[in-house]
């Protein structure tokens, strides 16, 4: 290998060690999965006794759509009900570190480009 290549491919190695290490940031819980941002153990001693944290992690949602779904297991899956701290402490720390994801979609083509509709006969 030229000592080109050579200082190339140690910069790279180094570039994707600090890459990988700024995505895993984070401070992660061992046993539950979530991220140790504040209020977290409440959320670890409340939301893991059913199902386990991935169930959570795997979630995104803004303040209201994490509300329903602790509305929806207290009506139907026996989530005991919550002080109005616990719930707040709890609604905070999930729409926060679990936030809605923008939408993954593309955009709908415009009416122009779309290919014309072979149903709909044109006579
Ligand atoms: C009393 C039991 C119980 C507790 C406590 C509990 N859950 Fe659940 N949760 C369930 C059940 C049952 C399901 C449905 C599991 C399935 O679909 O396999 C569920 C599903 C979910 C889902 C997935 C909902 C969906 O739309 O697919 C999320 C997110 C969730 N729980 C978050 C939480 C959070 C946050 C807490 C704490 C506030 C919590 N859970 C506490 C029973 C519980």
């Amino acid at each position: 290998m030229t000592p080109d290549r050579y200082f190339a491919r140690q910069a790279l190695t180094l570039f994707l060690m600090t890459a990988s290490v700024s995505v895993s940031g984070k401070d992660i819980d061992d046993e539950s999965g979530l991220i140790k941002a504040e209020g977290w153990e409440v959320v670890k001693s409340t939301c893991t006794e059913c199902h386990a944290g991935m169930m959570i992690t795997q979630n995104a949602g803004n303040l209201a759509v994490w509300e329903s779904r602790i509305r929806w297991m207290q009506e139907t899956q026996g989530l005991r009900a919550l002080s109005v701290e616990e719930e707040a402490a709890i609604l905070t720390y999930l729409s926060t570190n679990y936030p809605q994801k923008a939408s993954s979609r593309r955009a709908g083509l415009p009416a122009h480009l779309l290919p014309t509709n072979p149903a709909e006969a044109s006579d």
